[in-house]
């Protein structure tokens, strides 16, 4: 394969950069030429493609968002729309594309690996929802922004005596909130994945405040539902003030993180040389530190799942 094609699809995430930066350096190191291609699926559609060089990737390795855009394309979702992109890519004789982005955006990829396309995956979300990686680009730098805020707001919530509820992203996924919770010392963490008896966190609540704690911090996946609607019923039930914080778009920006830096250039490098082998529909991953790879249909039909060991932990450790 002699020219690929790189893009960045659905949210995006910190680290993204990273990635572009390897897989255009990678690819120029084995003599490849390669094409950015701007706005995800609709810049494909649309035609909105350049070519890549050494110096195009310069000084973004720092840096949050991603130098190519992203978008959510529902044109693309169609038949017609996909067409599109393949005519796009034969014009510019793109033979292979790289597709940095999460489990929508490899939906995308395996249409047009379906259509004799070649595309491999890079996972590129903070929600780290995606089966066969044990992180995705973007996560710890996500869980840090995360940490810094919670550390700010046990500060207050201890000045005033009250409870809090951070609301963090994660779509249908707990993790950020599980790792920030146990991170953070949370004394309840809500996720999606296990279901919470309300009555057990008033008590967890009750408890802590009978033995003269000074606040409580209660971390709230967004896939659970609205952190207000749980602070208005908290504070009905225990009468301790409540507050909510819905941490909202910062958890997706920010300059990533030494272990998104390095999790991105291995990814990204690595789904060059997949290209290199022919290889197409298949997303690149890392399990136990060892690079993988696994064909796109594993990665939908299995679901994410969380830690229960530290799930199980967090509860020990908040009684
Ligand atoms: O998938 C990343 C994510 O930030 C989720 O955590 C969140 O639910 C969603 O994207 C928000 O999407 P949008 O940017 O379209 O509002």
């Amino acid at each position: 394969m002699k020219k690929i094609g790189v893009l960045t699809s659905g949210g995006d995430s910190p680290g993204m950069n990273a990635a572009i930066r390897a897989v255009v350096r990678k690819a120029i190191f084995h003599e490849m030429e390669v094409y950015g291609i701007k706005n995800g699926f609709q810049g494909l559609m649309e035609g909105n493609i350049e070519n890549m060089d050494l110096g195009s990737v310069g000084d973004i390795i720092q840096r949050g968002g991603t130098i190519l855009f992203s978008a959510r394309s529902e044109e693309f979702k169609t038949e017609a729309g996909q067409q599109r992109a393949i005519e796009q890519l034969k014009k510019f004789g793109i033979e292979g594309l790289i597709v940095i982005g999460g489990d929508g955006s490899f939906r995308g990829a395996q249409k047009l690996t379906d259509k004799g396309f070649p595309c491999i995956g890079v996972p590129g979300t903070i929600d780290n929802d995606i089966s066969g990686t044990d992180f995705t680009i973007g996560f710890d730098t996500s869980l840090n922004t995360i940490i810094q805020a919670v550390d700010k707001i046990r500060d207050t919530a201890t000045s005033h005596e009250r409870t809090y509820i951070i609301e963090v992203m994660g779509r249908d996924a707990g993790d950020l909130a599980l790792w920030a919770g146990l991170a953070g010392g949370a004394e309840s963490i809500l996720i999606p994945e296990k279901k919470e008896d309300f009555s057990g966190i008033l008590d967890r609540l009750k408890r802590g405040h009978d033995r003269g704690k000074k606040h409580s911090i209660i971390l709230l996946a967004e896939g659970v539902g609205s952190g207000f609607d749980y602070g208005d019923r908290i504070e009905k039930e225990t009468k301790l003030e409540t507050r909510v914080t819905v941490l909202g778009y910062i958890q997706r920006g920010g300059s990533p993180s030494a272990t998104d830096r390095v999790l991105a250039s291995r990814l990204g490098a690595r789904a060059v040389e997949l290209l290199m082998n022919e290889q197409g529909g298949r997303m690149v991953g890392i399990q136990q530190n060892i690079l993988v790879d696994h064909a796109f249909d594993e990665v939908f039909t299995k679901d994410h799942s969380i830690n229960e060991e530290m799930y199980q932990l967090s509860k020990e450790l908040s009684i």
